[in-house]
């Protein structure tokens, strides 16, 4: 977008939301120019990445399937060549990803894969119209970037709501140099599952939007209609009260139901890596194998100091390494949907013997659970100590009353996506903090950079933000470009709590 047509949307901006939205964010009058995506800044910064000379070559074709959720459950979706979770790509640090996407998807619906954690080259991060346009219906996109930091990754589209429907699968950035060891290694893709059961993303953001507000509570409750999709009253102590907006029939582990799961097979004794990916929309997961403890080794792709827990709360878009040695049996691995009274389960199996109850909880899920904020990046990841020179407030705004998520008071537009920008400065370190003012928790992810929770805290890309909580990270403006910055609840994002991280130029 040219400054001339930022100005105008900036004037535009000031006669809706008024003055003080705008102060807050950009603190001068004038609009800053920024970088441009694709410009020399993000070439040169791109060329430093360090480079195996490989290349994988593939095809993500997105269209309506209907895939086979177990115990007799199907549902029609869209998904990613057919299957959900799709199918895991797997690269080596520095290898280059040479990936098109196919878009089939039906209703002329124009959509994008975006490569959630990785620090790409800002061009290839697929959020349409800020860094590409749209990959419109019958159309292919080939996103081609080399991925330089080992770790557990996925992808997913970054257009409207499609987060929920089928269309995610999970990417590892294998470290050539690998300092764990271990005999046997598992992705387990969480999922919470609607579409095509009790209507499509669409409907429900549509309802949602509405907010509480349009319900007739004496009414609607009174008659016992309430809302088809809305969920009130999940509670959670771990997250600060309300857990969750939507209701869900399934929760998945890697595209299953508890009651014919997904049932992974080694020996006793075994040394085995999980890969714990959240790809929900609107659902924290709380993770634990029954009989076992877990020890934590990586969080969103950069490893923590060691810690050994018996669960641990993922949010939507974080990822959690862990490492476990197996026991002789049947154990289940539940994914307690938190504050939800529903769970995503599968099975690991080193024995004969008989399945657990599809239902059971296993006692771990009540013992020690650990979230970010009690984990510390491990020595080689960790920034180095400096001040910071830039800081930004983050306030996290809005409600259910009329679903009016939003940072800062501004509800984002993608129309518009230059319109209110977050400046930063390359080469700068800057500090966020997010200001949660709602009576909510937010996933909070930021794209293209792994930031620092505190001085000492693990290095992520998307934090657990509790109600009336404050929390600060800090990261070095190193890769250029146009970043979004939001909340990972796939609702709460599409009604405006997001932002844009753009770099002044
Ligand atoms: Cu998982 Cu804006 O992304
Ligand atoms: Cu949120």
């Amino acid at each position: 977008m040219n400054s001339m047509n930022r100005r105008s949307a900036l004037l535009a901006g000031l006669g809706v939301a008024g003055a003080g939205a705008l102060a807050a964010c950009s603190g001068s009058g004038s609009a800053p120019a920024l970088l441009s995506p694709s410009g020399a800044a993000v070439a040169a910064a791109d060329k430093k990445r360090t480079r195996s000379g490989k290349t994988h070559e593939l095809t993500l074709t997105a269209a309506q399937a209907m895939v086979d959720l177990g115990a007799g459950i199907t549902a029609r979706t869209w998904a990613f060549s057919g299957r959900t979770p799709g199918k895991e790509l797997r690269v080596s640090a520095g290898d280059t990803l040479s990936a098109t996407l196919s878009n089939q998807l039906p209703n002329q619906t124009t959509t994008s894969v975006h490569w959630h954690g990785i620090a790409l080259r800002n061009d290839m991060d697929g959020v349409p119209p800020a860094t590409q346009t749209a990959v419109r219906a019958g159309r292919n996109f080939t996103y081609r970037f080399t991925a330089d930091a080992p770790g557990t990754y996925f992808l997913h589209p970054h257009v409207g709501v499609q987060l929920d429907r089928g269309l995610y699968a999970p990417l590892i950035v294998e470290d050539p140099r690998e300092p764990l060891s271990y005999d046997e290694e598992w992705v387990v893709v969480l999922d919470d599952w609607l579409d095509g059961v009790t209507g499509t993303p669409d409907d429900v953001f549509a309802e949602l939007k509405q907010g509480m507000g349009g319900m007739d509570m004496d009414k609607d409750m009174g008659a016992g209609m309430g809302m088809r999709f809305m969920l009130t009253g999940a509670g959670s102590p771990l997250l600060g009260g309300d857990a969750g907006d939507v209701k869900y029939p399934h929760h998945l582990v890697n595209g299953r139901v508890p009651a014919d799961p997904e049932v992974f097979r080694t020996k006793p004794g075994k040394r085995v890596r999980l890969r714990l990916i959240n790809a929900g929309g609107d659902t924290a997961y709380r993770v634990a194998l029954g009989g076992h403890q877990l020890t934590l080794t990586h969080t969103d792709g950069f490893p923590i100091r060691h810690q050994q827990v018996d669960a641990v709360l993922i949010g939507m878009g974080e990822r959690y390494d862990a490492l476990v040695t197996l026991g002789d049996g049947v154990f289940p691995l539940v994914a307690l949907a938190e504050g939800k009274n529903a769970a995503g389960t599968a099975l690991v199996r080193t024995a004969s013997g008989s399945a657990p109850d599809p239902a059971v909880r296993p006692k771990e899920l009540d013992g020690v659970i650990m979230t970010a904020s009690q984990l510390s990046a491990a020595d080689d990841v960790r920034l180095t100590s400096r001040k910071a020179d830039q800081v930004h407030r983050i306030e996290l705004t809005g409600g259910m009353m009329t679903y009016n998520w939003a940072i800062n008071g501004v509800r984002f537009d993608m129309n518009d996506p230059t319109a209110n920008p977050i400046t930063v400065e390359q080469g700068r370190r800057v500090r966020l903090d997010f200001v949660n003012t709602t009576s909510m928790w937010h996933p909070m992810h930021l794209h293209g950079h792994t930031y620092q929770i505190g001085s000492e805290g693990p290095r992520k890309d998307t934090a657990i933000v509790l109600p009336n909580k404050t929390l600060s990270v800090f990261f070095d403006a190193d890769n250029p470009g146009h970043w979004m910055l939001h909340c990972h609840n796939a609702y709460h994002g599409e009604a405006g709590m997001m932002a844009l991280v753009g770099y002044q130029g």
